[in-house]
């Protein structure tokens, strides 16, 4: 039988990592905060993706009253990033969200990329032919660490298919 595994990371807070890594998770939760548009959820999301070159580029959920035309978090930052710097390869990814209610699960939750991101995380790691580690946050602080965000969608339909 085959099989598929894979090992991560987990911290009770960001302030356990390395602080370039903090900083990444920091910008993801601001980026939740100040810069989602999640009228329709108010589930808002934050995503934060740093680059060879230094520069740290956000993304934000922007919803829209006919649903499917609304874009994730993760997307809206890949897309900045392909969109504006297009040869600069990502080094990693952090993802976070913010609620101003309460929640069942206290906001201890971490976040996990949907399917359609995953599938656009996979093809980045494609495009530029390296992986990078991937960072899923809670508001409260907590933290999963990928080291290869491409185990997020295992088995995946890829271009060398076509
Ligand atoms: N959302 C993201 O932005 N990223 C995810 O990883 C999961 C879901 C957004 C989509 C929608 O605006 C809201 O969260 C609720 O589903």
């Amino acid at each position: 039988m085959a099989t598929f595994q894979f090992s991560y990371d987990t911290f009770d807070h960001y302030s356990e990592l390395s602080p370039e890594e903090a900083e990444l998770v920091l910008q993801a939760m601001k980026a939740a905060e100040d810069l989602a548009y999640a009228p329709y959820s108010q589930f808002q999301v934050g995503a934060a993706v740093r680059l060879a070159n230094g520069l740290i580029i956000k993304g934000s959920n922007q919803e829209n009253a006919s649903s499917p035309a609304g874009i994730c978090a993760e997307r809206s930052a890949l897309s900045v990033v392909s969109a504006q710097y297009p040869s600069e390869k990502i080094t990693a990814m952090a993802v976070a969200y913010y609620r101003n209610t309460h929640t069942a699960h206290g906001l201890e939750q971490v976040i996990s990329p949907c399917g359609i991101c995953r599938q656009s995380i996979t093809e980045y790691i494609h495009r530029q032919d390296n992986t990078f580690p991937i960072y899923l946050c809670s508001p409260k602080g907590a933290v999963y660490r990928i080291q290869d965000a491409g185990n997020l969608l295992p088995l995946s339909f890829g271009a060398e298919i076509l």
